[in-house]
Parts: structure tokens; C-alpha cells; sequence
């Protein structure tokens, strides 16, 4: 979490750094600043909150250096007030830092033995301690920060100011995502959390890896290891546009997040899909041998992911044991990482991240792998640290998902699981070709049934301010639709902070019927498939005793409807693909709700995007 940039170049690095943060303010937004260059000395300036409390306050402020670095934090260590807030200044040094200290406690009891005057409550500013201590001794920025980077335990990405060199940053990291941006031509460089906030200036990045430093001066740049052995690296030229990260006219980046999903959906089947033969072709995915010599050694596959992407994780133990007859297991990525999980000789260990960077889900696959797994990575952000760490690789394609709530990347991974279902499926002899191209089908008219749903929005919002009046909310749903319960309401903890649960519709006599009264709403996601009457059956039972039922069902479900406040119609649709279409009145729903409250939908209240902490 937290956004950082760093920017040496002939622009306003005011202008520049804002600007970068805007586009970062995604992976936090508790408090914001700047440090930058001016008349040779760092003018630092920080604010409470959103980032436009920090935009206003620099408004008026000039600078004349060439250098800065700019930070909006997700607080960790200390609340968000300004004194916690970056870049942390000591003396001559600067620094945004991103990630945790773990040895922080040992740290300051040093800094302050040896007469340091700590000023924020967070472990970021004992770093900017420690390197000013050695550029007292060194004056080399470098030496500097790699004394210091031998002292530090955790996970950390750190951009170094030092207001005697106005010409130079020093960056590191180990853990959370650092990346260079160079543009030789205009001779600016920049060191970022993510792309999108370089991308309106280069398309030429380098990814840092662990416990690599950065040099970067004006008269070019340098990598090294962290005992300062020179590194060659890589530029990568990314096609991406900034353009993908505007709102295009939304109201909000996750209402247009929700809107791309028919095109998201398409996209992530596209690769993988061969429209003559139908037939589904997962060879592109990177694995050294052929994809379905790989599948067939297979005896268990493992998923393991966090937040929405673990309920992706869950509708794809459905699809994949049903289809393919073979067990799929299913962990929360910080769970997964201490419980020391048995992983059995060929087990496909999966990952589901849409960031590529959640650190539980990055310490499980190092795990996995270490453990002698197969990995493959489901992710959105090509490069990422999971997708980088994968053998093999499968991309949502749903295009830069900015609001904090995931909502294209959950459906067009659920489309992602269908193929990998029905590619080990094949794989393992029990899908003949007829089956294999009737699932292709199913997939292929996902994206205009999305379009569909799309088209009702109108009720989904009607239904959301009606919504408002329950005091909570029970999530229902069987089979595949349990996992979408599970996701709908997630939806409105995060968006409307309203307390809602998901839960298996048949587990309802087991407890959650005692909640039940005239306040609390039962929402239920039942689109025709094997398991419709049971669902029904469980609904009577919460009616009877005086529950008030909103239902998503396929088109006229009239024993649905008849007992149902509101009833929500989605197109008729198979099982296995179900999920992807009944999934989107509840992002809907959520999103109305909270947007009439008068939340912030894009970046609700304590959360961040990327999650780089565990
Ligand atoms: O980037 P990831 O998919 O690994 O992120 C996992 C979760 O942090 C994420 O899905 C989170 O639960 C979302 N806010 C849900 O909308």
C-alpha cells in the first residue's frame, strides 16, 4: 500500500509528482506530501487526508529544483495525522517509504540511545534516520543507502532525497513494487509504485527486483544488488495509455469499471479461445512443456488468493471439481502462508490476484514453489511481482482497475476458470470434444449477456434506495452462487458500510435464521440451475419466519418472484457461467447504495487497492 514518485527532470516536479499521485492515490489515501528542491534546500509539504487537501496546499508554492519525491500513504504506523504523513525529513534526507519496518522497535531504541529525536510515530522515519547518520560519515547517497539497507528487516520500497545533491535519487526495495521510468530523450527519470504514474511522460520501464537499488542522476542511471555489485537490467516498453486510467465520463472509476465488464470478459477468453474449432487452447499460458502433458501429471490443484479474488478462487473449486474430477483446495493467502500447508507431488498451486502484488498472496506462491509446486498466476497487471514469480501465466485482460472495490477483474477471472476447467478437463480424458465446444459456447455469449444485465440498471438502482431502510443483510446462495453471495456482500461492507454476510443457503437452520426480522434483508442469488428448488425451499423457511427476500433470478422465475420483495431478472444462462452475469446486480446494487449515501465509491474509507503488506 501507499503510492509513491520520484521524479529527476526539467518539468515542475510539483506538477509532476501531483500528478503521478493522483494516479496512485488508489493504494492509499489517509495523507499526502512532497519534498522537493528549492534554492538548494528541500521544501517539504504534507496534509492530512485525500490528496487534494495537499493539491490546495501546494497551489501557491513555487519551486525552482529539479528533484522531488511525492508519497499518499495507507497508514500503518501511526494514525493519519500530518506529522505520520511523507516524506519524512532528517536533516539533509527525504524519503517516501512504502511497506513496513519490522525491526522498527530495535531500530529506534538505537536512534534514540544515540541521542535521535524521533518526531512521527511511524517506523518510515527511522530510515531517514539511519541513511542521514551515514551520509555524516560517507557523503555518498549510495553508500549511504546501502549501509542502511543492510540494517532493514520487512518489506519496504524507499526513495532517498538529498538536498546536497540536487541532481540524484537513490531507491530500493524488497517487498512492495518499485519501478524506474525513463525518458532519455526529455532526460527525465522517474521511480514509481505503478506505471500509470509515469505513463503520460514514458512507455520504457525497468522493475526493480528484491534488495535492488537504483542510482539515478542526471547524467543517466544505475543498479546494483545490495551489496553494490553493478546490475544490467532490463527496459521494458509498455504499450499502455493513460488514457486507460481516465473515468471516461462515469460518474465513478468502478461504475465504469462495471460497464467495461462485457469487453473485460472478452478480452481475458480472446487468447485462449480457437473461434473455428471452438476449442479451448491454454498453450500460450508459458509452461515449458505442452499445456495438456502438464494437466495430465496433475493429481490436485490449489488456489490460493485474498479478498475477491479468493471468491473467484471458490467458484472455481466448483467449476473445475465438477468438470474435471480432481480435488481443488482453496486457501486464504495469509492463512495459507503460516498453517504450513501439506502440498502434495503434482499439485497446480494457482494464485488469483488482480494487483499481482497482495504480499500474502506473493509469500504463498513463493512458498508453493519452494515446496516444488507448478504455479500458475491468474493476474491483471502483466510484470507484476506474483505474475513475474508464476510459471505459468494467465491475464485478466480487463484493462487498469482503479476504484478500490474489484469488480472487472472478479468476472473476467471467472470466465478465466471456466477455461482452465475445461482445459483440465481435457486434459485429464473426461471432456469429449461436443462438451468442450458447448462450454465454448457458453462462454462466448457471456460478454452480451453481461450487455443485458447492463441494460437494467435502472432497477438495480431502484432496488438500492429501497435497500437502504434494512438495518443488515443476509447473503444466500447454493453451489456456484454461494461464492457470489459471498462476493455481494463484500460489496456492500466495503462500499456501504453496512454489516452484511454471505452464507450457503442450506446453512441457514444452522444459525443465521435467529437474526432474521423485519429489518434485515435477505438477498439471493438464484439463477436457474440444479440446485434452484433447494435454494427455494431454504427461502420458505426464512419467509415463514418473517424474512424479507430481494432474489436475482433467471428471466421469469415465478416461484422466485412470487415470494420476493424485489425480484432482479438476469439472462437465462448455464451453470458454469452463472456466476460471471448473477455477480452484477450485486456490484450494482452496492454501488447505488453508497453513492446515495453519499460515499466515496472509488476509495472507500480504510482500505487500499494493492495490498502490499500482510
Ligand atoms: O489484487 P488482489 O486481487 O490480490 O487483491 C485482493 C483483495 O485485496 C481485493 O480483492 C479486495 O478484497 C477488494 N477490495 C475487493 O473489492
Amino acid at each position: 500500500m501507499c503510492g509513491i514518485v520520484g521524479y529527476l527532470g526539467p518539468q515542475d516536479p510539483k506538477k509532476v509528482i501531483i500528478e503521478g499521485l493522483k494516479k496512485l492515490e488508489y493504494r492509499g489515501y489517509d495523507s499526502a506530501g512532497i519534498a522537493v528542491l528549492h534554492d538548494g534546500k528541500t521544501k517539504r509539504i504534507r496534509a492530512e487526508g485525500k490528496l487534494k487537501q495537499l493539491e490546495d496546499k501546494v497551489l501557491n508554492e513555487n519551486f525552482n529544483g529539479n528533484l522531488g519525491i511525492g508519497h499518499t500513504r495507507w497508514a500503518t504506523h501511526g494514525p493519519a495525522v500530518e506529522k505520520n504523513a511523507h516524506p519524512h525529513q532528517v536533516g539533509e534526507i527525504s524519503i517516501v517509504h512504502n511497506g513496513i519496518i519490522e525491526n522498527y522497535l530495535e531500530i529506534k531504541k538505537e536512534l534514540i540511545e544515540r541521542g535521535a529525536h524521533i518526531s512521527s510515530d511511524t517506523d518510515s522515519e527511522l530510515v531517514a534516520h539511519l541513511i542521514n547518520e551515514e551520509i555524516q560519515v560517507t557523503k555518498d547517497l549510495l553508500l549511504a543507502v546501502q549501509k542502511t539497507l543492510s540494517k532493514l528487516i520487512g518489506a519496504f520500497s524507499v526513495v532517498v532525497l538529498w538536498e546536497k545533491s540536487p541532481n540524484e535519487l537513490v531507491a530500493f526495495k524488497d517487498g512492495p513494487p518499485l519501478i524506474v521510468g525513463i525518458n532519455e530523450k526529455s532526460s527525465e527519470y522517474f521511480v514509481v509504485s505503478d506505471v500509470q504514474a509515469a505513463l503520460n511522460y514514458t512507455k520504457n520501464f525497468v522493475y526493480l527486483e528484491d534488495r535492488e537499488i537504483v542510482h539515478i542522476k542526471k547524467e543517466g542511471i544505475k543498479y546494483y544488488s545490495a551489496l553494490g555489485a553493478p546490475l544490467k537490467k532490463q527496459v521494458i516498453t509498455l504499450d499502455w495509455t493513460s488514457s486507460q486510467v481516465e473515468k471516461m465520463g462515469f460518474k465513478h472509476y468502478m461504475l465504469k469499471e462495471i460497464y467495461e465488464q462485457p469487453h473485460a470478459v472478452a478480452s481475458a477468453l480472446q487468447p485462449h479461445i480457437n473461434m473455428q474449432t471452438l476449442e479451448v487452447n491454454l498453450n500460450n499460458v508459458g509452461f515449458e512443456n505442452p499445456v495438456e502433458e502438464v494437466l495430465k501429471k496433475i493429481e490436485r490443484v490449489m488456489f490460493v488468493a485474498c479478498g475477491t479474488s479468493f471468491y473467484a478462487a471458490n467458484v472455481a473449486k466448483y467449476l473445475i471439481e465438477q468438470l474435471a474430477r480432481i480435488p481443488v483446495d482453496i486457501d486464504i493467502a495469509s492463512e495459507f502462508r503460516y498453517r504450513k500447508p501439506m502440498i502434495p507431488a503434482n499439485t497446480l498451486l494457482v494464485t488469483v490476484s488482480q494487483s499481482g502484488e497482495t504480499a500474502d498472496t506473493l509469500a504463498a506462491i513463493r512458498m508453493a514453489k519452494e515446496k516444488g509446486a507448478l504455479t500458475l498466476s491468474i493476474t491483471n497487471v502483466m510484470r507484476s511481482s506474483i505474475d513475474r514469480e508464476a510459471h505459468g501465466h494467465l491475464y485478466m485482460n480487463s484493462g487498469v482497475e482503479v476504484g478500490v472495490a474489484s469488480t472487472k477483474a472478479f468476472t473476467s477471472t471467472l470466465a478465466l476458470v471456466n477455461l482452465l476447467a475445461v482445459q483440465i478437463a481435457k486434459a485429464r480424458g473426461v471432456l469429449n470434444k461436443d462438451a468442450e465446444q458447448t462450454c465454448v459456447k457458453n462462454l462466448l455469449a457471456v460478454p452480451s449477456q453481461l450487455e443485458m444485465v447492463l441494460a437494467f440498471d435502472k432497477y438495480f438502482s431502484e432496488a438500492a434506495k429501497k435497500l437502504k431502510e434494512f438495518k443488515g443483510f443476509l447473503y444466500l446462495g447454493r453451489g456456484v452462487s454461494y461464492p457470489i453471495a459471498l462476493e455481494g456482500a463484500l460489496k456492500l461492507k466495503e462500499l456501504a458500510y453496512m454489516h452484511a454476510e454471505g452464507y450457503a443457503a442450506g446453512e441457514m437452520k444452522h444459525g443465521p435464521l435467529a437474526l432474521i426480522d423485519s429489518k434485515m434483508a435477505i438477498v439471493v442469488v438464484a439463477p436457474t440451475d440444479e440446485l434452484i428448488d433447494k435454494t427455494i425451499s431454504n427461502l420458505q423457511e426464512a419467509k415463514a419466519r418473517g424474512g424479507k427476500i430481494i432474489s436475482i433470478g433467471s428471466g421469469e422465475n415465478l416461484a422466485l418472484k412470487s415470494m420476493s420483495e424485489y425480484y432482479l431478472s438476469i439472462p437465462e444462462a448455464n451453470w458454469m457461467t452463472n456466476p460471471i452475469i448473477s455477480v452484477v446486480p450485486l456490484q450494482l446494487m452496492a454501488y447505488h447504495m453508497a453513492d446515495s449515501l453519499g460515499f466515496d465509491v472509488d476509495q472507500p474509507r480504510n482500505l487500499a487497492k494493492s495490498v502490499t503488506v500482510e
